[in-house]
């Protein structure tokens, strides 16, 4: 089968689910902690780091899920944070804090000119994962490649990690160092711009931009500060490799925001956070763009008539114009496997 054949492309370049039979899907964080397999190479791989860097054992951990209930989407398995890392922001992860960057490094020293010293091994990760999804007969499973947005990795950047406050820290400092929060975002746009385009040439088949933090900031600081990173991106990778579909997540923007985000930006398809009202997916979809989205991962994790109700009402709703099937926002780790199941079933089972 050819790869332009593949049901999820063909949902992401516009066409309706109606024409394909049933939704295409996939989940962000499919590959993770609520799965035992993983736990196990987890376990000897030490940690996530030396996880994300050792080809073989992410390649693994991508297909566990797709073993496990056939995807329609593998997301390689990797990190959005290895940009800083490549650029020379040292990160390390404690165990339940998440994510540790570097506190006070002179930004005027990130370096793009050897970042693939550090991201090599996450290309021959996508390699390997294409050859075993060949292997293993997914012909229908296209892998996806990833960065995060611009300003969500320069949060990660500023704050030094995770926040507890909506990152308070870096809208201070962008405030007090324009300029430095800048070049921050440009050197980090110009990296994910390469990263992307490596990942395309091993074999990645579309990508996604993880943009978790865009609903922190609204209106001219949107604009600024997503918009355009964001833009940036997708122009380069469509001028490119035109025929590769980028699909955009901007979590938790407002609607108004997510609109100009979708009407601004070169992405095939726009994911939807499970707070995204209907009228504004709708809205959205009627572009002609591809919606992703965006069952509530409390309700997965619950399992039983409840999920099972968001489910159809979601399928019901989006899947008349061109859509894929995913969450909300990732997998919870507490998720028992069998909601999983359960999902796919209903996903596989569903006519529209
Ligand atoms: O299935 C997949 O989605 C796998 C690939 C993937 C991971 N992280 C693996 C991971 C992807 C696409 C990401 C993106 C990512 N990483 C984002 C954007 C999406 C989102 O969730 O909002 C962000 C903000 C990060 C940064 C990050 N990485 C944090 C804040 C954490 C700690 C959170 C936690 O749950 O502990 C990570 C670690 C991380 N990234 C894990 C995984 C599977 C957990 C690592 C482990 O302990 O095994």
């Amino acid at each position: 089968m050819q790869s332009n054949n593949k049901n999820i492309l063909r949902a992401y370049k516009g066409e309706n689910t109606k024409s394909l039979g049933r939704s295409p899907w996939w989940l962000m964080r499919q590959a993770g902690r609520y799965l035992p397999e993983y736990r196990e190479l987890r376990k000897t791989a030490g940690g996530f780091l030396d996880m994300v860097y050792n080809p073989e054992f992410a390649s693994e951990v991508t297909l566990q899920p797709i073993r496990r209930y056939g995807m329609d989407g593998a997301i390689l398995f990797s990190d959005i944070l290895v940009i800083p890392q490549a650029l020379g922001q040292k990160l390390w992860f404690e165990t339940g804090e998440g994510p540790k960057l570097e506190q006070n490094f002179d930004f005027e020293k990130l370096d793009l000119s050897k970042i693939d010293d550090t991201l090599s091994p996450v290309y021959e990760t996508v390699s390997k994962v294409r050859q075993k999804l060949k292997e293993e007969g997914f012909d229908h499973t296209v892998l996806i490649g990833f960065c995060g947005g611009p300003w969500t990795v320069a949060c990660y950047m500023v704050q030094g990690g995770s926040s507890r406050d909506g990152f308070e820290k870096v809208k201070n400092f962008a405030g007090a160092k324009p300029d430095v929060f800048q070049k921050v975002l440009d050197v980090v746009t110009d990296a994910s711009i390469h990263y992307l385009s490596r990942q395309i040439e091993a074999g990645c088949e579309a990508v996604q931009l993880f943009e978790s933090w865009a609903g922190l900031v609204e209106g001219n600081e949107f604009e600024k500060f997503v918009i355009r990173p964001n833009q940036k991106i997708a122009r380069a990778v469509k001028e490119k490799y035109p025929d590769i579909p980028v699909i955009g997540f901007p979590r938790a923007a407002v609607p108004e925001d997510l609109k100009s985000y979708a009407k601004e930006i070169d992405v095939n398809a726009v994911g939807l956070d499970y707070d995204v009202p209907l009228e504004t997916a709708l809205d959205i979809q009627k572009t002609g763009k591809c919606i992703q989205g965006n069952l509530n991962p409390d309700l997965l994790l619950a399992g039983g008539e409840g999920m099972k109700n968001q489910v159809r009402e979601i399928l019901q709703s989006l899947s008349t114009g061109p859509f894929v099937f995913n969450l909300g926002h990732g997998v919870i780790k507490e998720t028992p496997p069998e909601h999983v199941a359960e999902l796919a079933n209903l996903i596989k089972s569903y006519r529209s």
